[in-house]
């Protein structure tokens, strides 16, 4: 296998409206990120990717896209576009753009003559989307066809009076999903991606990939995620997609798409396959919840990390795709919590130094990594005190949920701040003035109080800040192509420990870390030949075996 481009990248993920507002209104926008290019490159990012820019309502702060042909107004215009890829381009980066194909906002011109049986293109567009007559239940009422549930909370279905019909959609109700069995939609939304990559797009983050086909039989479940996730046939659409798009046009794709099985894996990302280049899956994601929390349950329920699964995922996937394909390696996106909250200490004393540990078990492994924004300085979950300090869509579903199954304010609050999405989606910490130097104004989301310690500002002139730490280590993934390392886990049940030996070009590596606030051990045989490299901790013993909390190190031998 010849090397691609994207192999050697580092990704890092801009969430645009929270990362620099260049003009004063609160939102970050093109401009802002252009501002930022020189910043961007000194930590070593080099292909960008930057969440929906394109016209939306932002109920779904831009996954409900309603015009894709145009830049949001929030973000600038088509020519801050072009400025952007062009800068970027220069420097030698690259940029991606999200691309969201399984729905559209509800104001999207398609959907608007598709809900209207007097839109003279009624007719056209009624079909881009799914639609379904209600049931009727034993009371004579007209009720939802499935008791299918959102991925948002809440029912897919929403009622259309004027052509008494209820449309799928499995985010928001302001998402409509898109119907892929219509030719004449795929075509459209052919065109639009073309349209970008001629403009100069250099590849794209694909979208709730794995949703793309529905079971049209519409059987009645519930949740019924099995209707609308991994079903055979929407791999027939990224496929072509693949093959007119794509891959003639050399770009760099990445597939959304969550529980992949190893041959799924390969079909979408193998090689061979022409689909995507790279399958982001969330196996590692949420190894921390609280399975007897009935009050807030799934994923909001926060309880202990669970360290073997995240090694066992890791091991999992760098086997999978071995020879066969190429991993990417992330802790989170925008969809997630703040890493060092998640599976570190935000707490005062261990917050620098779990951050670190988080970064050296991570950014050593191989594949392709992508860094999400705020990451590198070890931006922290927020501290949002009301209800209304939240944005995010599914916040307010959510809490319904909560409610009806007895929580209390407070329980439901505390789920929020623990694990809603808004918490890895507050304004980028670049000094420590009242809105953190990302704005001149009060931010469309409130700052990270801890904004006034913790920010770029600070972190850039202390040479082990973990700003720092970052630069060393992607430097260093360059410096000896650790992307093509051949990894090997150690002591993958235990507990605690996370250790790894991989190959780079001019040294071999071991790294040993330390998940937990207790003490860990790891084989000490390991050492034999290694030397110490780098440490998150002041002093070390290196010959020891023991690990303080959230002790970490790199040990490397020369080959
Ligand atoms: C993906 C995005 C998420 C969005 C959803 C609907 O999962 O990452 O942020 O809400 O798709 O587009
Ligand atoms: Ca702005």
């Amino acid at each position: 296998m010849e090397r691609k481009y994207w192999q050697d990248t580092v990704i890092y993920q801009i969430y645009l409206r929270s990362f620099n507002d260049s003009n004063g209104d609160g939102i970050g926008d093109l401009q802002g990120v252009i501002e930022k290019l020189d910043y961007l490159q000194s930590l070593g990012a080099e292909t960008l990717w930057l969440s929906p820019h394109y016209d939306s309502p932002m109920d779904d702060n831009g996954y409900d896209i309603r015009n894709h042909w145009k830049v949001s107004p929030d973000y600038g215009t088509i020519d801050d576009f072009k400025e952007l890829l062009d800068k970027a381009h220069k420097r030698g980066m690259y940029v991606i753009t999200d691309l969201v194909l399984n729905h559209t906002s509800d104001e999207h011109p398609w959907f608007e003559a598709a809900k209207d049986p007097n839109h003279p293109d009624h007719e056209k567009y009624h079909d881009y989307y799914i639609w379904h007559k209600g049931k009727i239940d034993e009371h004579g009422n007209k009720t939802i066809p499935t008791r299918w549930r959102s991925w948002f909370g809440g029912s897919v279905w929403t009622y259309n009076e004027p052509t008494d019909e209820y449309y799928l959609h499995i985010f928001s109700k302001k998402m409509p999903d898109l119907n892929w069995r219509n030719t004449s939609m795929q075509e459209d939304l052919k065109a639009m991606i073309k349209w970008w990559v001629d403009l100069g797009v250099d590849g794209f983050r694909i979208d709730a990939a794995n949703h793309l086909e529905k079971n049209w039989d519409f059987p009645d479940g519930h949740p019924g995620y099995e209707n609308f996730s991994s079903l055979p046939k929407h791999h027939e659409y990224l496929e072509m997609l693949g093959k007119e798009i794509f891959t003639p046009n050399n770009l760099m794709t990445i597939g959304e798409s969550g529980g992949a099985s190893k041959e799924e894996a390969l079909q979408y990302a193998g090689f061979d396959s022409n689909e995507f280049d790279m399958l982001i899956q969330f196996e590692h994601c949420w190894v921390d919840t609280d399975d007897s929390n009935e009050l807030t349950p799934g994923k909001w329920a926060k309880g202990e990390v669970d360290v073997p699964a995240i090694k066992h995922s890791f091991s999992k996937w760098n086997e999978i795709l071995r020879g066969e394909g190429w991993n990417v390696i992330y802790w989170h996106n925008h969809d997630q919590p703040r890493i060092v909250s998640h599976y570190g200490d935000d707490s005062l004393q261990y917050w620098e130094r779990s951050a670190k540990m988080l970064a050296y078990a991570l950014y050593m492994l191989p594949g392709t990594p992508i860094v999400y924004y705020g990451e590198e300085i070890g931006m922290t979950n927020v501290d949002y005190e009301n209800l209304d300090d939240f944005k995010d869509v599914e916040v307010f579903t959510e809490y319904r949920n909560f409610m009806e199954l007895g929580a209390s304010h407070e329980t439901a609050m505390q789920a929020l701040r623990d694990r809603s999405r808004d918490n890895a989606r507050s304004p980028m910490q670049w000094d420590g003035s009242s809105y953190a130097g990302f704005s001149t104004v009060e931010p469309w989301i409130k700052v990270n109080k801890n904004h006034e310690t913790l920010n770029v500002k600070n972190q850039m002139n202390d040479e082990t800040s973990i700003l720092n730490t970052y630069k060393t280590l992607l430097a260093l993934r360059e410096k000896e192509a650790l992307a093509h390392g051949d990894l090997t886990f150690h002591d993958l049940d235990d507990d605690s420990n996370f250790v790894y030996e991989t190959t780079g070009k001019h040294h071999d590596f071991l790294i040993v870390a330390n998940f937990k606030k207790g003490e860990a051990t790891f084989d000490k045989t390991l050492l034999e030949g290694y030397t110490l490299f780098m440490s998150n901790q002041d002093s070390v013993e290196a010959s020891s075996n023991t690990l303080e909390a959230y002790e970490a190190r790199i040990y490397r031998k020369t080959k």
